[in-house]
């Protein structure tokens, strides 16, 4: 049944996904925001989630690392259950992922080197010039060494981003976490950062996983791009694919159309 063992590209050598969810479920109260989620993650790929604002998208990516846990269904990493990993355990996983949050989330007291150094000096033992010497190569990598000494405030938005992912990748992560990436940016300083996202999975090889409402970078980034809708995904298929879908869920979402019921309700006031 795994889909990395069948499709073969780029799998890990035995075919275990890199990540795995099996039938997941996650209700907050009354809603129930995922209903029995299916997903094999391949080694080196990198997959684009996309699906309306709330659709669980951001849930998603939580429970990669254990920040939520299933009502239902397992969660796997390599073949072990997140879903059933401790404290301990956790901390050791979400050294092998990078996690580019929603809202950037730069310590602003603390300058771009210090921002970059923090997971590195909290979770590993490295002298002060192994770290300073991390922080410029990942700076480096997304085109801003120099800026060591700045804080937050004296960034750009795009700046802020780039930074935020020099930290996601400090620790040379495996799989990188990406939560729309490119929302609030314009597109030339957008597409920074799908050009980012390419170099890292060609230099680092890194698996990636890019939730996104912006299609120009779905299209450009997604070896494979997946649609979550009412709970499930309802699409999974190559950016080619995604443009010739007949599915009217997802052309409405594709072409940025309202439903019948959207406009039904405009009409009405509400
Ligand atoms: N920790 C939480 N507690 C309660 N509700 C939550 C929590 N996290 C997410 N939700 C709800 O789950 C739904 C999906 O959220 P989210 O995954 O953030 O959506 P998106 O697809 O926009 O990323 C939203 O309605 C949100 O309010
Ligand atoms: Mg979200």
């Amino acid at each position: 049944m795994s889909l990395a063992a069948s499709q073969g590209s780029g799998g890990a050598a035995d075919g275990v996904p890199v990540m795995q969810f099996a039938n997941v479920h996650k209700a907050f109260g009354a809603q129930r925001v995922l209903r029995g989620v299916d997903l094999a993650l391949r080694a080196g790929e990198t997959t684009v989630v996309i699906g309306e604002s709330g659709a669980g998208k951001s849930v998603i990516l939580k429970h990669m690392v254990g920040l939520l846990r299933p009502d239902h269904g397992e969660v796997r990493f390599r073949g072990e259950r997140v879903d059933r990993m401790n404290t301990g355990q956790l901390d050791r996983l979400r050294e092998r992922f990078g996690f580019l949050f929603q809202l950037g989330a730069l310590f602003d007291s603390l300058t771009v080197a210090e921002n970059i150094a923090f997971p590195v000096t909290e979770h590993t033992r490295r002298s002060r010039a192994e770290v300073s010497r991390i922080v410029s190569e990942k700076l480096r990598m997304v085109g801003l060494d120099g800026i060591q000494g700045k804080r937050p405030a004296e960034l750009s938005g795009g700046q802020k981003k780039r930074v935020a992912l020099a930290r996601a990748i400090a620790l040379d992560p495996e799989v990188v976490l990406y939560d729309e990436p490119t929302t609030g940016l314009d597109p030339v300083r957008a597409d920074v950062i799908n050009e980012l996202i390419l170099k890292l999975k060609r230099e680092l090889g890194v698996t990636g996983v890019v939730v996104t409402h912006d299609m120009a970078s779905a299209r450009k980034v997604g070896d494979r791009v997946i649609m979550l809708h009412d709970g499930r995904f309802i699409f999974d298929g190559t950016p080619d694919d995604l443009a010739t879908s007949r599915d009217e869920r997802v052309r409405r979402f594709v072409e940025g159309r309202a439903s019948a019921e959207d406009l039904r309700s405009l009409r009405n006031g509400v």
